[in-house]
């Protein structure tokens, strides 16, 4: 019997392309290939790709001229090697990779995936390459294999695609296509299957994930409040996120899912890109930064120890050094307890590439390192107020030194403790001892059990708000 061929996929970008990534290897898997990490081993190499800033698309074609490399090395030892292009930057620039890397032989979009073995078979090393990005109307979930066991006890379940929003510096509308939300019938098979294989914790994946609106049994729409109730009721699975939302789809149902879903995490990744209403109009984002701090009211009433987080793009097109103090502004109102920052970068086909007052790469720097500052001492100041409270962390990875893991809090933070092997899995009580600006340490206390409130249990962080110095990101609206 020949040995199997093997797989080497490389993931850029979002979490969705990650559970892309997974979705592909286990499709591959069934049709005989096995993964290998070392991409010189790979017959098959794949790269799936992420088109949301221009660094992230460049980074593509300069792995793919270290493929070429390879692909010649491995012809000249007599070994064939498939080269292909997935996800976004396959979707939006299509034939023309092809054209600048011929060592591409199949270009996939992130929605005809299902049908790369079929791609495959029919790719012939040396011949024209194959290039599939329509959007079938066929569920390409439906047409996969059903979900394999994975490793972690937190998993990725993608329940909707696409968006409808246009941001004028987005290119996801184009590349991911019109907002699709998977039936909850198939959802929950999905999840029940990934329970039984040891997943405790899911995280609702969406590019719009609260824009979810699948059909329910009867045919009616489900909200993604009714969805994560429903979610819950599953033998096993003890903690539930979603992500990404957007402010304008933060419906009241969802709010009131946070007050009194014990097992939804006490933690929201809302991205509020811009703290200036000027900029998020010609952004088109349909809200205000009066509208956004709102729904942080609305939300702290419903959990008080909600933990949030956000994406801010520094030097989208007209941005003055006013709006940009309006951005360092909400960081200081918010107090969020992470953030990811972004310089803004033009994409091809967006309306804000081809507006006025594009802002100068020096500018755009500058802004991005004193916003960093800014929420790094914000995240630093939210861990160190966990040190001392006890916490329910599930431990998903094994520590970089032996004989330690590293979990996640409910409020996301990674958590770090001495802890054995036979200890992977579980959810349990970890005493917080010390903090760093990107993570928690921490000694196991006991079994943490199922989720747990911790604000009504006084563990947690969650008391933080009443304590004296009364951090932002724990504030209760005044009313
Ligand atoms: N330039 C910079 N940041 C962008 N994002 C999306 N498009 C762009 C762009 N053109 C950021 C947004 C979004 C996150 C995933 O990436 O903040 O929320
Ligand atoms: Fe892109 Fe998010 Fe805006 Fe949709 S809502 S266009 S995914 S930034």
């Amino acid at each position: 019997m020949s040995a199997p061929r093997k797989m080497f996929i490389k993931t850029f970008g979002c979490q969705m392309n990650v559970y892309d990534s997974e979705r592909m290897t286990q499709a591959l898997a069934a049709r005989g290939f096995a993964e290998t990490e070392v991409m010189e081993d790979a017959d098959l190499i794949v790269l799936n790709t992420c088109h949301i800033r221009e660094k992230a698309a460049e980074k593509v074609y300069s792995d793919l001229g270290r493929i070429r490399k390879l692909k010649q090395q491995r012809a000249a030892e007599g070994k064939d090697t498939v080269v292909t292009v997935a996800g976004c930057v396959a979707q939006a620039e299509g034939a023309e990779i092809a054209r600048r890397a011929p060592v591409v032989d199949i270009v996939v979009g992130p929605q005809s995936y299902h049908r790369l073995g079929e791609l495959l078979a029919r790719s012939t090393v040396g011949a024209r390459s194959i290039v599939e990005t329509g959007f079938p109307e066929v569920d390409k979930f439906a047409s996969l294999p059903q979900r394999a066991t994975g490793k972690s006890p937190a998993a990725f379940l993608t329940v909707q695609e696409g968006c409808d929003k246009f941001c004028t510096f987005c290119v996801v509308p184009y590349t991911r296509g019109a907002e699709f939300s998977r039936p909850v019938a198939d959802i929950e098979a999905e999840a029940r299957q990934l329970a039984r294989d040891g997943v405790r914790e899911l995280t609702l994946l969406g590019q719009n994930v609260n824009a979810y609106h699948g059909a329910g049994r009867d045919g009616s729409s489900w909200s993604l409040a009714r969805l994560i109730d429903q979610l819950a009721d599953i033998e096993g699975i003890e903690r539930l996120r979603y992500t990404t939302s957007h402010p304008r789809d933060l419906t009241d149902d969802l709010i009131e899912v946070h007050r009194r879903q014990p097992k939804l995490m006490p933690y929201l990744h809302l991205p509020v890109q811009s703290g200036a209403d000027r900029i998020l109009a010609a952004m088109n984002r349909r809200h205000t930064i009066g509208d956004y701090l709102s729904l942080v009211d609305r939300l702290r009433w419903a959990r008080p120890d909600l933990a949030l987080s956000t994406d801010i793009i520094v030097g989208f097109p007209g941005e003055t050094e006013a709006d940009f103090q309006a951005s360092l502004d909400i960081v200081e109102r918010v107090g969020f307890a992470q953030a990811y920052t972004f310089k803004y970068s033009a994409r091809p086909g967006t309306p804000a590439a081809t507006m006025p007052g594009q802002v100068a790469e020096d500018v755009k720097i500058d802004r991005l390192h004193r916003l960093q500052a800014a929420l790094n001492q914000a995240q630093t100041l939210f861990n160190s107020h966990c040190v001392g409270r006890t916490l329910p962390v599930l431990f998903d990875r094994k520590g970089r030194k032996p004989g330690q893991l590293i979990g996640r809090s409910p409020y996301l933070q990674a958590v770090h403790a001495e802890a054995d092997f036979s200890l992977f899995g579980r959810l349990l009580a970890v005493e917080i001892r010390s903090a760093g600006p990107n993570s928690l340490a921490g000694v196991i206390v006991q079994d943490g059990g199922t989720a747990q409130r911790s604000d009504a249990s006084g563990d947690g962080c969650a008391r933080l708000g009443l304590e004296d110095s009364e951090p932002a990101f724990f504030r209760r609206p005044a009313n």
